[in-house]
């Protein structure tokens, strides 16, 4: 097992990654379960694959698990699962010293530490993540939020939770599709700021993906560690480190916009092609050699994900996708930050993009 520490100002954490953890998970968890019946959120896909070995590890530790099971997918990142869930909550009579388990991917850590930050003005929540995105990116670091109308993760609040148990065997029932996307995020770090790591990946990433156990736990022990540095370093995000954390965001952003947020396009798979796109767009402003934003490229293609934005069949023209970048959360007095790469490993915030420039990109990558 792997323990990474998240050392953010009050409230340090850790992250626990390995096999069984799950099992275990009353063991694991301690003297944080301090009643008997213990609420934990999920879906309704990670109920049916889990549910049984998490009622067992709890009844183990002399716990009776409590039940929320929503609708599996991003609709229930809403005000009424949100409403939902809080009332749920507190008919459980969850208080504030209570811990509140997140059993699920990206969307049931959202919600439930959202849920978390509000109930009774903040109580506490303990991730279980048992997507790879989840497991590398969303359960750590305190980002929650649910989506409006107005666009996705708009209404939030940063809560960090009390522990993260990253189970690595619940990996093995998420369908191989999410397993890819999840894994754009693992390349992620290595684009951003770690050049030794994206090498890994070429070497080891396919491997990692068919279920080699010890090159997953370094996946994920990798990747966890590198975002525990850049949260602990500027957890509100506000010194342009944990910016760096939206590479290919805000192009990934725009394509899942422009594809309704829709099984069409996964997040993850959105966020693959925006680093392609942040990418290429570095080398034509002449930051970045065409041949290191082409083997990014390469090697999303190289592991069954799509690279090109022009096989999407958009039916758009760049300015139509740039359109659903006006307002991103990250838009800061008219200018919008992009970030960009001078090299892999070496991502930067660029904040002299002007739009139109990007649409033209846009343009050349859909006629591509
Ligand atoms: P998800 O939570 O929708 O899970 C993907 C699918 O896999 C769902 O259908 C789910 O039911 C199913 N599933 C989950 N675990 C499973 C398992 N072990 N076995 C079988 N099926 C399983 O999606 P995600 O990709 O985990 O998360 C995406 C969300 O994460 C987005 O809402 C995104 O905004 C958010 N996100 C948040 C942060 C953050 O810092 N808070 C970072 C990145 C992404
Ligand atoms: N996933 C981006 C962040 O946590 O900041």
């Amino acid at each position: 097992m792997a323990v990474i520490p998240v050392d953010v100002a009050g409230a340090p954490y850790e992250v626990r990654i390995g096999t069984g953890l799950l099992v275990n998970l009353a063991g694991e968890c301690g003297a944080r379960l301090r009643k008997r019946r213990v609420p934990v959120v999920t879906d309704a896909n990670v109920h049916k694959a889990w549910g049984e070995t998490i009622e067992g590890a709890l009844r183990q530790g002399g716990h009776e698990a409590a039940w929320l099971i929503l609708p599996p997918g991003e609709a229930s990142k809403s005000w009424d699962q949100l409403a939902a869930t809080t009332d749920w909550l507190l008919a459980e009579e969850v208080e504030r010293g209570d811990h509140v388990l997140a059993l699920g991917g990206g969307v049931i850590g959202d919600l439930t530490g959202f849920a978390a930050a509000i109930l009774k003005r903040g109580c506490h929540f303990i991730q279980l993540p048992t997507t790879l995105l989840a497991q590398v990116d969303s359960s750590v670091g305190g980002k929650t939020a649910i989506n409006t109308p107005a666009g996705k993760n708009l209404v939030g609040a940063f809560h960090q939770p009390a522990l993260v148990l990253a189970d690595l065997a619940t990996l093995d029932t998420l369908p191989q599709r999410e397993l890819k996307a999840g894994y754009a995020e693992v390349v992620k770090y290595g684009l951003l700021g770690d050049a030794g790591f994206f090498e890994w990946c070429k070497a080891n990433g396919a491997a990692m993906l068919a279920g080699d156990a010890a090159l997953r736990e370094y996946a994920v022990a990798h990747s966890v560690a590198a975002k525990a540095r850049i949260v602990a370093a500027d957890e509100r995000e506000t010194l342009g480190l944990r910016a760096l954390l939206n590479l290919g965001h805000t192009f990934g952003h725009a394509l899942e916009a422009q594809t309704g947020f829709s099984d069409r396009l996964l997040h993850g798979e959105g966020v693959a092609l925006g680093m392609v796109l942040a990418a290429r767009f570095s080398a034509a402003r002449g930051l970045l050699a065409v041949q290191a934003a082409e083997s990014i490229a390469g090697h999303f293609a190289a592991i069954g994900m799509a690279s090109e934005i022009a096989s999407l069949g958009l039916n758009c023209d760049g300015p139509a996708l740039v359109a659903h970048m006006l307002h991103d959360k990250k838009m800061d007095a008219g200018v919008l930050p992009f970030v960009l790469m001078k090299g892999i490993g070496e991502a930067f915030l660029a904040k002299d993009v002007a739009l139109d420039e990007v649409a033209a990109f846009l343009d050349g990558e859909l006629a591509r």
